[in-house]
């Protein structure tokens, strides 16, 4: 007879309360009230397996120590039109093949060799916010949109060797488009199967065919012009991997390289601007160490502060603000069983900011990173071997941008503007970001 425990959690009908308003929309004040009601590790009774694990242990356990028994949960399969099997979603064979593969465009030398073009795409930005500022005192601007063709600008460059132009515009837009309409979806009761004509199916049939045929000149383009095209681009044509893999790789790259990491960025400059001592501190640390020439990594090396600028901010609003997965085999964490096949949800959202882990939780304090950490108490870019594969890709970019925006100016929140966070796969401001940029001299 087994001795493990059963999961705490509520009864089926507050069960169902919960899960209904997950659907809603307010998944992050479930998520910390099932936390602060049932603690490390919580399961729903009804029609779905489900259970929270938010202890950092249980963390490693699903991501790294046992991970071969977790694969994603069945909701990234609602992705498989948009992305089809590339690198976030295939599984098994598959995957360790393509990681495998792409592995060489993330390695340090390679990321370190992204530096120059991310510079110079920072200092068009900042040319760009400048001349705004050229005849006022405050530039004011939403920087959802600012900073998410920023990254795409670097993304495109940096994997694609990729001008954006009208076409890589049409790209991103309907790409997006998919991914609202795809997330949209996981959150739904009600889904019609997609051959249904809905006005949404409709659409999004619509936007795939844009995607696609954009993508397929892509590809084109790169194999008549081999020499000419990014490493990364003919490192997958020259594979031997199939036109329909190519695509999904180049789709998944272009979604998961740049809009994640423009939240990212959008979240950092609120708490900049909401806490101005720190601002104060980055922007004396940019002062004594850089002058406006071409950063290299020894520079970036040296700006500590700016790091954990960024870490800290992906602590206090991890841009992923959960993942989740499914056992394949029933298993036990913490002297409890889980069931084959349950749905687990590690939510870095909670577990970055439990007390007994980071102290002064919801303080925005930089110097924390400066002292070891509980091993997975801090997971903003996953762990284990699916960790993600751009980690250092989106540091060093946000680092770069914040250096140089911080070199020239200063930052506020619009009066009388709060961002509201909202967790979908993602966690983006629902309202945008809208700031007030002065120069700092
Ligand atoms: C601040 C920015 C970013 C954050 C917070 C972030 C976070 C994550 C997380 C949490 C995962 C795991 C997803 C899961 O297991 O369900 C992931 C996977 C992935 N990310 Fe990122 N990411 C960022 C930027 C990037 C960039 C810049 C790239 C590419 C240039 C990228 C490409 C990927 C890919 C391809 C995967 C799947 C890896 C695999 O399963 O082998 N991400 N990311």
């Amino acid at each position: 007879m087994s001795n493990n425990k059963n999961i705490p959690g509520p009864g089926l009908l507050k069960s169902l309360g919960y899960l209904l308003q997950m659907v809603g929309g307010d998944r992050g004040a479930v998520y910390r009230e099932l936390f602060e009601k049932y603690g490390d590790i919580v399961s729903l009774r009804g029609p779905i397996k489900i259970a929270f694990l938010f202890h950092p242990e249980y963390v490693g356990h699903v991501l790294k120590e046992n991970f071969l028994n977790y694969k994603k949960s069945i909701s990234y399969k609602e992705f498989y039109p948009l992305i089809g099997q590339g690198l976030v979603t295939s599984e098994g064979k598959l995957w360790r093949t393509q990681r495998t593969l792409v592995r060489k465009d993330f390695r340090p030398q390679a990321i370190h060799a992204y530096i120059a073009e991310m510079d110079k795409i920072t200092k068009e930005l900042i040319n760009e916010i400048e001349s705004q500022l050229a005849d006022r005192d405050k530039y004011d601007v939403n920087l959802i949109d600012m900073l998410g063709l920023h990254t795409y600008k670097i993304i495109c460059r940096c994997l694609f060797n990729l001008e954006v132009g009208e076409r890589e515009l049409q790209l991103q837009k309907h790409a997006l488009g998919l991914e609202r309409y795809t997330t949209k979806r996981i959150f739904s009761i009600l889904k019609w199967p997609l051959w249904v004509p809905t006005i949404a199916n409709l659409k999004l049939k619509k936007s795939l065919k844009i995607v696609n045929k954009v993508v397929g000149d892509i590809i084109e383009h790169a194999k008549e012009d081999l020499d000419q095209s990014s490493p990364f681009l003919r490192r997958l044509i020259l594979s031997g991997i199939d036109q329909q893999q190519i695509r999904d790789e180049i789709v998944t790259f272009l979604i998961a390289g740049h809009e994640t990491t423009s939240n990212a960025l959008a979240w950092t400059i609120n708490l900049l601007a909401t806490n101005p001592e720190v601002q104060q501190k980055l922007i004396d640390q940019v002062a004594d160490n850089y002058s406006g020439e071409s950063l290299d990594i020894i520079s970036l090396q040296k700006m500590s502060y700016v790091r954990n600028v960024v870490s800290e901010s992906m602590r206090i609003l991890p841009p992923v603000p959960f993942l989740s997965r499914q056992n394949i085999n029933s298993d036990v964490i913490g002297g409890y069983k889980i069931n084959k096949e349950t749905i687990v949800i590690c939510a870095q959202a909670i577990t970055h900011l439990d007390e007994r882990f980071h102290k002064d939780a919801k303080q925005f304090n930089p110097d924390r990173f400066n002292l070891e950490m509980v091993k997975y108490s801090y997971f903003p870019f996953a762990e284990g071997p699916r960790k993600c594969i751009g980690e250092d890709f989106a540091i060093q970019e946000m680092m770069i941008f914040l250096i140089g925006f911080f070199q020239k100016f200063t930052v506020k929140l619009q009066d009388k503007f709060t961002p509201i966070p909202a967790i979908y796969i993602t966690m983006k401001p629902k309202n945008g970001m809208l700031v007030s940029i002065s120069s700092r001299n």
